[in-house]
């Protein structure tokens, strides 16, 4: 898909379609469409007076232009209360809009501002939000089935009217461009099943991503896992008969004593629980417990498209949990590579033992800044719900900065906490500490058992296991599938790092 901002009026636009964005309650015309609203002989008048579309959010309403114009429909998109307004929303109704069209067969878009939209926020962060969420309705979760009946039309062409020339709002474009095609890049990763994205398929799929990029790749085997005495991820990895990897990517644009940027991902391709075995019930979507992995590669894909002046490494421990005569069993303990002896109590709770191996890793090639995303627990998804990334810190200027990157990225994110007072929730009575424990708090318990291993240094914990996968059918706002969540939030923070 191209996209790009143009000075063209409305009227004059070329596209199979041109969205229309319309405040709920607004009944006049949008001045920027009155020149075309005369072509129609008032039709969109006509629909917003007689209250026929309220511009409820994410309401729809396509009106044939009759070839009166060079554009073939004018589409009505509602945007919900202008209060309610901000850039998450715009983006889901843009992309909720843009799936619609794609059913239609439309592959040329326009999207027109109106001024009261335009007035809300910064031409960037507008052009951003339009370009992205176009660009993420740009997806089709890949299908396995033989006989193709429904597919969907790509969108070719974006471009976008009532942002002029605007410098900012150019780049901008550009980069939600850049980001979008990342993420629909690793949402094809997420969502494939787990006997056909095995740790191995991981590593070469990175590999093959990365070609032409100048990010460089190296692939830990289990041997020089053993070496490093990665006791915790190996320990994951005893109860499967897939090979596990630990993938390192590496982007050095920065300058001599700068600040080198860890992002660490959770790579577990099938999430069965292992000894401490889950339900049936849903078992099928623990194929996506790679998300947070699959994230940092994103992330990495569009940093090094991005070019900030930064160091950054991107970490994935990857790995199957699986059950078997091998496997790892409750009560037992494991010594990761920083030394740290653990008791496992739950197999299940078997993210955080990767990410500690992976997080050592990190602090062992001197990363300054430590982030790291996992689709770590329910806890997370039963507080916040699907629509936000759970965050917890140990560094309050870091955690501003995912703030930032989070609102430039139009991800939401929410900060949870790693209070002192709960310490005792991972004290093990035999080793350092163990890995699970009540039944409560169960997402700051697995934040706290993080910290034990980032050494002091800055550190963000990401737990996407709501965001980065939508199955809700209450919410009409997320397509379902994978979403990619958290790949923008980290590039921007790199970004965002480099700058300051
Ligand atoms: N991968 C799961 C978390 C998860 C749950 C992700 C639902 C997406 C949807 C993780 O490994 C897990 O099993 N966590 C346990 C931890 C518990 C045993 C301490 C959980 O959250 O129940
Ligand atoms: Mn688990
Ligand atoms: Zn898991």
């Amino acid at each position: 898909m191209q996209a790009r901002l143009v000075e063209t009026a409305a009227e004059k636009a070329e596209a199979d379609a041109l969205i229309l964005p319309i405040l709920e309650g607004e009944t006049q015309v949008p001045k920027e469409a009155v020149a075309l609203d005369k072509k129609l002989k008032g039709a969109i008048e006509q629909v917003l007076k007689d209250r026929e579309f309220r511009g409820k959010f994410m309401e729809l309403a396509p009106i044939h232009n009759l070839d009166t114009l060079p554009s073939r429909w004018t589409v009505l998109v509602g945007l919900g209360k202008i209060e309610q307004l901000d850039m998450v929303r715009l983006r889901n109704a843009l992309q909720a809009a843009g799936r619609t069209l794609r059913r239609r067969g439309h592959r040329r878009l326009a999207v027109v501002l109106p001024r009261a939209v335009v007035a809300r926020a910064e031409p960037a962060d507008l052009a951003r939000a339009a370009t992205e969420g176009i660009g993420l309705s740009n997806f089709d979760a890949g299908s396995l089935k033989t006989r193709h009946e429904h597919a969907i039309t790509p969108i070719e062409s974006l471009t976008i009217i009532g942002l002029d020339g605007d410098k900012a709002a150019s780049a901008a474009v550009k980069d939600g461009m850049v980001l979008t095609e990342a993420t629909n890049r690793i949402r094809d990763w997420v969502n494939a099943p787990a006997n056909a994205f095995t740790p191995s398929v991981f590593a070469e799929k990175v590999k093959e991503a990365i070609k032409g990029t100048g990010l460089d790749v190296k692939v830990l085997d289990m041997d020089e896992m053993r070496r490093m005495k990665m006791g915790a991820l190996l320990a994951v990895a005893r109860g499967s008969d897939e090979p596990a990897k630990m993938i390192v990517l590496r982007y050095a644009k920065g300058r001599k004593g700068g600040p080198t940027l860890a992002l660490v991902g959770k790579g577990i391709t099938f999430d069965s629980g292992g000894i401490s075995i889950k339900p049936s019930l849903n078992m099928e979507k623990m194929k996506s417990d790679m998300g947070g992995g699959a994230a940092v590669v994103g992330a990495m894909l569009a940093i090094a498209e991005l070019k900030p002046k930064i160091n950054v490494i991107g970490i994935v421990p990857t790995t199957e949990n699986m059950p078997s005569g091998k496997a790892i069993k409750p009560g037992d303990v494991v010594t990761g590579s920083g030394g740290k002896t653990i008791e496992i109590i739950n197999t299940d709770a078997e993210g955080r033992l990767i990410l500690s191996d992976g997080i050592t890793y990190a602090v062992n090639e001197g990363a300054t800044h430590i982030v790291d995303i996992a689709t770590l627990t329910g806890s997370i998804a039963r507080t916040l719900g699907p629509l936000a990334i759970g965050a917890f810190g140990n560094d309050p200027a870091l955690m501003d900065l995912v703030r930032r990157a989070a609102d430039l990225a139009g991800e939401r994110v929410w900060e949870l906490p790693t209070w002192a007072d709960y310490d005792g929730l991972i004290e093990s009575e035999i080793a350092d500490i163990k890995n699970s424990t009540v039944p409560w708090a169960g997402a700051t318990t697995a934040a706290l058992f993080l910290r034990e291993f980032v050494d002091g240094r800055p550190w963000v914990h990401l737990d996407i296991a709501g965001s980065a996968w939508q199955d809700a059918p209450e919410l009409r706002t997320v397509p379902k599938g994978p979403t990619g969540s958290g790949v923008r939030v980290m590039a921007h923070l790199a970004r965002l790092l480099a700058d300051g």
